[in-house]
């Protein structure tokens, strides 16, 4: 692990451009389930249930309630090491597919969010309405005051299109940088994975290896919550 680590910090160290991508191990250590490990959520519920607007349109309110019980677990989570070593680096972008808020909770900048966001509800007939939604006391099911269509968390679910201005800035993001660290996903779930493979180089951190570890110039295998904060350390010198 020690040569792997310095030779991902030796390309930090030569990198002028340096993007995150995240999925779901990053918040894990927050108490944040991730999707496809084997206590993960798809391997308890039903995606096309609970991820897509079909699912939703047939169940509303046992959709709703699953995003309510995910919305109160995030309001009562907090950052993990990663999400606070992200926030100290001065790393151009930090493109993720988690609809949590822990990166920005850990006082980072220039976040990109590639699936949505869980602290937003928006109009399931695309009107243009959005809300905030308080994530300690999230809401049931609602309609929109402007169509009068059901109300929905402002999330990318199965079959629907990636929000463009976000898609936009991450690939321009990780088009532009010279390393991208991708941390904590698998690299399933298309169009986001397919990013990786724009970057000029890539340093995963996983427990496990993965399909996006296989497209990397180095793979740190490990905890995000113990590997990120020793990449950070020697790149940046603020955090030394
Ligand atoms: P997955 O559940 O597919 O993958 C999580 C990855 O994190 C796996 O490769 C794990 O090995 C790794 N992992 C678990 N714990 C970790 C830790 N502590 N440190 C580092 N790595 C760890 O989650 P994603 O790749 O994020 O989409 O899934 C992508 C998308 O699929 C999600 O955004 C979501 C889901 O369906 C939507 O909801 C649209």
């Amino acid at each position: 692990m020690t040569a792997e680590l310095n030779r991902a910090r030796r390309l930090l160290a030569d990198a002028e451009t340096v993007v995150s991508f995240s999925g779901a191990g990053l918040s894990a250590e927050s108490g944040i389930a991730t999707f496809r490990d084997p206590d993960g959520v798809w391997k308890k519920i039903d995606p096309t249930v609970y991820a897509s607007a079909q699912g939703f349109r047939a169940h509303p309110t046992k959709v709703i309630e699953w995003y309510a019980d995910r919305r109160r677990t995030l309001a009562s989570t907090t950052p993990n090491a990663a999400h606070f070593a992200l926030a100290q680096t001065s790393w151009h972008a930090h493109v993720t597919q988690n609809v949590d808020n822990l990166l920005e909770r850990a006082g980072a900048d220039n976040i990109i969010h590639l699936h949505g966001t869980l602290d937003s509800d928006r109009c399931d007939a695309s009107c243009g309405f959005s809300r905030k939604v308080d994530l300690t006391d999230p809401p049931g099911e609602g309609t929109c005051p402007t169509c009068g269509a059901a109300l929905r968390p402002s999330v990318v679910w199965f079959g629907e299109m990636l929000p463009s201005p976000a898609w936009a800035a991450a690939e321009s993001a990780i088009r532009s940088a010279d390393v991208v660290v991708v941390i904590g996903t698998s690299g399933e779930v298309w169009p986001a994975a397919s990013l990786i493979d724009e970057a000029s180089a890539v340093i995963t951190v996983n427990t496990q290896p993965s399909g996006a570890g296989r497209r990397s110039a180095v793979e740190l295998i490990g905890p995000a919550g113990t590997i990120v904060p020793r990449l950070v350390s020697a790149d940046d010198p603020n955090t030394q």
